[in-house]
């Protein structure tokens, strides 16, 4: 076992993250451990753009963008957040900016801006050019000007360790303050402790939960089960957003950028659809409200294909030179993938699980909560992996690589300055027990389950029974699978025992955490009787603000696999806007 001692220490190297170590390692000493390169990092695959009323193109202001984030979050968003995300998005996309991304550029030479899902001029009237984008690989080029800054401010990164554990020590009252983490070095197979008095997790999301996911294989949710398993809380996790445009049968990202540059979605007849369900916007309406509506094409019959099971993405009318230019790398996908050329007919699509919009609570300076009211002190959380909450139980695209850039900042300065003001605290007496009991216990395993058979059953049960549409029967069947699934997982075989690389070991560790999140997700999605956002219940079909109008906080009782879940609930933060009912 090595031993390391810095004031911070962060954990992940995606957006987040590495906003995070830019403010922190210019105030503090900071390592930061990555289970990845950091430029493999998931946020590179955000294609879109990143939202900030800049008003380049048209008239637009931070107050419009507040008011349609906590829209269409369907009211479940705490408004103190979102103004402070909408207000400081002017800022973060400038920061960027002078840190050297490429932004695409207006005739005059002014950052371009474009439109997307949701985001509207003045309440709702129209939809506003306000995403900030560099083609579609705006996530890439924010991942390599992040890393690229990272390396000029001289941050000492820990590549391919993956973090399995939080240590705490208790404070004089028994409750727990960040101690350090305990990192597996993948290419040693060796434990190392980094001792800390800040932690940030930004780890990211936990999409592989389903089968048909935009997300990585390396979105395991390995930040989230660390904290479940602590006893900590995990809030609104039965809130997963589906991304209206995955291709149909393999759920590969098709940025909604493609309809924000004027791309229409259309059903077996080739009507535009969606100007049934959202009127105004269309197309352009927020993701939940889409992807639901591409779904009762298909239930109603009018889907497209030889199993009538998707609807298609038509940018045909628009010129084959724009689409090259502004939308180059969805063309490549669908050619590549799916073997159509979107510039001579239609793309098939169908919604694909893209992003979580629960996390570890934290208050608007990135500190992790354990509890609906106190601080765990030195633990701090941002991007996909936390819940602020700024997305409610539906986050508009756009907004999450704003929310990377804005709370990672954020935690990276409070991170360093609570680093600043306090000394180390002591770790306990054997820091790494748990996860070498954890590694010892799967690699003595010889039973007769195999990894990639359970991994494959819990992404079918969730995407069969826990998706877009969930009922109180199908959820009661993903949660009996998802048990009996957490049991197999007992008898798990690792075939590889090496110690280099041990990339098997690795898949079994993170089929762990996912299979604790797929119940958490579960058993909070049976508690929510009402449909919000990225929960739609077909047996509670509208949203119940007298009963539901709260945040689900869902703690592990107990340890071990087989434990019990307990939710509690936290108030929604109001500031001045009233929930109503959400048309579009
Ligand atoms: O559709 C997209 O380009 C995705 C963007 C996002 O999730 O924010």
């Amino acid at each position: 076992m090595q031993f390391h001692k810095y004031d911070v220490v962060i954990v992940g190297a995606g957006g987040a993250g590495m906003r995070a170590a830019i403010e922190s390692g210019q105030r503090a000493r900071t390592a930061v451990l990555t289970k990845l390169y950091p430029t493999r990092s998931h946020t590179g695959a955000a294609q879109g753009g990143m939202c900030a009323a800049l008003a380049n193109v048209e008239e637009d202001n931070w107050e419009w963008h507040t008011f349609d984030t906590i829209k269409g979050g369907d009211y479940l968003v705490d408004q103190d957040a979102a103004e402070i995300m909408a207000k400081e998005a002017i800022d973060a996309v400038l920061d960027l900016e002078k840190m050297g991304l490429p932004f695409n550029r207006t005739p005059e030479g002014k950052i371009d801006q474009r439109r997307f899902g949701g985001h509207t001029r003045d309440h709702g009237k129209a939809a506003v050019r306000r995403a900030c984008y560099a083609a579609d690989r705006t996530g890439h080029m924010i991942l390599q000007t992040l890393y690229q800054n990272c390396v000029k401010y001289g941050t000492e990164f820990f590549n391919e360790f993956y973090v399995l554990d939080l240590v705490t020590t208790p404070d004089e009252d028994g409750n727990p303050v960040a101690s350090g983490v305990v990192a597996y070095e993948l290419a040693t197979g060796e434990l190392h402790v980094f001792q800390a008095k800040s932690i940030v997790f930004a780890t990211g999301g936990a999409g592989k939960i389903f089968k048909t996911t935009s997300n990585a294989h390396t979105l395991t949710g390995d930040g989230l089960g660390i904290i479940f398993r602590k006893g900590l809380p995990l809030e609104d996790m039965e809130f997963f957003q589906f991304h209206p445009t995955g291709l149909a049968g393999l759920g590969i990202l098709i940025s909604e950028a493609v309809r924000g540059e004027g791309g229409i979605l259309r059903n077996a007849s080739g009507e535009r659809f969606m100007e049934r369900y959202a009127p105004t916007i269309k197309d352009l309406a927020p993701r939940d409200i889409v992807a639901r509506s591409m779904v009762q094409e298909v239930l109603q019959g009018r889907g497209c294909g030889p199993n009538k099971d998707y609807v298609v993405l038509d940018v045909t009318h628009i010129p084959e030179e724009t689409l090259n230019a502004k939308l180059p790398d969805i063309m490549e996908f669908s050619r590549t993938y799916l073997g159509v050329d979107p510039v001579k007919e239609p793309v098939p699509v169908f919604p694909t699980c893209h992003y979580v919009m629960g996390g570890i609570p934290t208050n608007i300076h990135g500190e992790a909560l354990r509890d609906n009211e106190n601080v765990i002190p030195g633990l701090y959380a941002a991007g996909e992996v936390a819940c602020v909450s700024v997305h409610g139980s539906n986050r508009l695209g756009t907004n999450s690589l704003l929310d990377i850039n804005v709370f990672g900042r954020r935690a990276g300065i409070a991170a360093a300055e609570y680093a600043l003001a306090h000394e180390h605290v002591e770790l306990p007496a054997d820091p790494t027990k748990l996860v070498e009991e954890q590694l010892a216990g799967l690699l003595s395993e010889h039973g007769d389950e195999r990894v990639a058979d359970i991994r494959k059953e819990m992404q079918q049960t969730m995407d069969s029974h826990a998706s877009v549409y969930r009922t109180e029967d199908t959820l009661k069947q993903a949660l009996t699978d998802v048990q009996a699934l957490k049991e197999r997982y007992q008898r798990i075989t690792v075939s590889d025992k090496g110690k280099r690389y041990n990339t098997d070991l690795l898949e079994a560790v993170e089929l762990g955490f996912l299979l604790e999140l797929a119940e958490v997700l579960v058993v909070g999605a049976l508690a929510r009787k009402e449909s919000r956002g990225g929960h739609a219940r077909e047996d509670y079909p509208t949203r119940d603000d007298t009963n539901f109008m709260r945040h689900t906080m869902a703690y592990k009782q107990g340890a071990g696999l087989s434990s019990d879940i307990r939710l509690d609930y936290k108030p929604v933060t109001f500031t001045r806007y009233e929930p109503m009912e959400r048309k579009y």
